[in-house]
């Protein structure tokens, strides 16, 4: 039964009705719908807007239907959207009394409030796998404060640093996530009920006894903006796209690490798949995967961005395609972090490789420029110097290590102390500013992080 078809006079064509349906993807939000439901209702009572006998059975028709459909007993079907399938499922149950749920409100605002109160929630959990990723990458970066490794640039291996480094700043970026998703839920925060179809109601209603009962710290403060605003599905989807967005950069970094040519680390079988023909292959699947998905999720945003551009105020349909590009950004994401979190647990990092592909690539030839720069010579030439010991090396097949002194003396004034200087660790030690790779200032690092650990929540 359609909640509107006292106006119409034929039925809807069938093909229309499947086309206007949107049970098949707003049924996710049942349990919002119906715990919206049991707040107006219980207001609609408490309010004296129906009398309180039947809001009670409403409240208590509308709890069991929750759990009916919790365990399976209740199955959702045959309605226009999850706000009918409800309305129609009690009216089943107690006749006529829950033809008085509705009063006060409209399907503009009631979606509002399921969709924000859904969101709410969603952010809660992908915060949880945030912070999971964050936790297993500060323990592994615990772990390797000493582990040393090249830092690229242009993906040409740039000055020595360590895995600690590397790894705390992806930790960075996803606690920069975690507060995206934090500041989202803020926007999402807002109840929306009492908004009507777009300019409120005249019934006597208590918007802040519903926010209460749902746990809203606010309430929206103009009712065709309410059921007009989908700004916090965007900023739920752009969070994710952000967040997506380092996911793939790591992957990036970890296919090429498990690569051959590389082999800094390596991938356990259980986050690695083989090939039908080539039977040597273990491939980062699982990573290139999580890079591709970052499309598809930047494809969602891209979809309610162009969803929402020149609506016209206040309600228009065209807002029902906010739900699947939110799910699915959702549910994408909540499994790329889980996964990745898994695999990065299981991941075997090569230290040895790690440092001795440190070696190579003249990583410590900042530190050769500075060592002159400590002798008098200003940066500019010291670095035109190293940069012709540099080709030199590559000429006579040596490295900045197994240069002699004498063929550094040909460039400059060096003592034995170069061999110092050109240790990778010696570099490392000596960055102890706030931000750099030495291990005590990783430590103060690790250590931050864990405080802003327990601020996400
Ligand atoms: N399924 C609809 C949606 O998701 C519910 C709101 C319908 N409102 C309306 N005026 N037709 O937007």
């Amino acid at each position: 039964m359609k909640l509107w078809s006292g106006r119409f006079e034929s039925e809807t064509d069938k093909a229309a009705d499947s086309f206007n349906s949107s049970l098949s993807f707003d049924k996710r939000l049942y349990r919002c719908d119906i715990r919206g439901s049991i707040a107006h209702c219980t207001m609609l009572g408490e309010c004296g807007i129906i009398p309180s006998y039947e809001a009670k059975l409403i409240v208590t028709t509308l709890e069991g239907i929750l759990a009916d459909i919790d365990n399976g007993e209740t199955e959702i079907k045959d309605a226009e959207d999850i706000h009918s399938f409800v309305e129609n499922e009690l009216v089943a149950r107690i006749g006529s009394v829950g033809k008085m749920l509705h009063t006060g409100r409209s399907r503009n605002d009631q979606v509002a409030l399921d969709t924000r109160m859904y969101l709410r929630e969603a952010c809660t959990d992908i915060l949880a796998g945030i912070k999971a990723l964050i936790t297993r990458l500060t323990d592994i970066a615990a772990k390797h404060t000493e582990t040393v490794m090249p830092a690229f640039t242009h993906l040409q291996k740039a000055q020595p640093t360590t895995l600690a480094h590397h790894f705390m700043a992806y930790a960075e970026m996803f606690a920069r996530d975690a507060q995206r998703f934090m500041q989202a839920r803020e926007s999402i925060n807002v109840m929306p009920l009492g908004s009507g179809a777009c300019t409120s109601t005249s019934y006597p209603i208590d918007r802040e006894m519903v926010a209460k009962l749902l746990d809203f710290p606010a309430v929206t403060a103009n009712s065709m903006d309410a059921v007009s605003d989908r700004d916090f599905v965007i900023d739920f989807i752009s969070a994710a796209s952000v967040t997506m967005m380092h996911l793939s950069r790591f992957s990036e970094e970890i296919i090429i690490w498990s690569s051959d040519e590389y082999k800094y680390v390596e991938l356990s079988d259980k986050f690695s798949t083989g090939s039908s023909i080539m039977p040597q292959k273990k491939n980062p699947d699982m990573n290139e995967l999580l890079r591709g998905k970052t499309g598809r999720v930047y494809g969602d945003l891209m979809n309610i961005l162009t969803v929402m551009k020149g609506l016209p105020l206040a309600y228009d349909k065209d807002m029902q395609e906010d739900k699947e590009c939110a799910f699915d950004a959702y549910d994408t994401l909540k499994a790329c972090l889980g996964v990745f979190t898994a695999l990065l647990g299981d991941m075997k990092i090569n230290s040895d490789v790690l440092r001795k592909s440190t070696d190579g690539g003249f990583t410590s030839a900042t530190e050769c420029a500075d060592y002159l720069v400590g002798r008098g010579i200003p940066f500019r030439d010291a670095h035109s110097i190293i940069g012709q010991l540099v080709v030199y090396c590559i000429k006579h097949g040596k490295t900045l290590q197994t240069l002699s002194l004498e063929e550094y003396n040909k460039f400059g004034e060096f003592d034995e102390s170069i061999f110092d200087v050109i240790r990778p660790e010696r570099a490392i030690s000596q960055r102890k500013a706030t931000g750099g790779p030495a291990p005590e200032a990783m430590k103060k690092e690790i250590a931050a992080m864990r405080e802003k650990l327990k601020k996400i929540k």
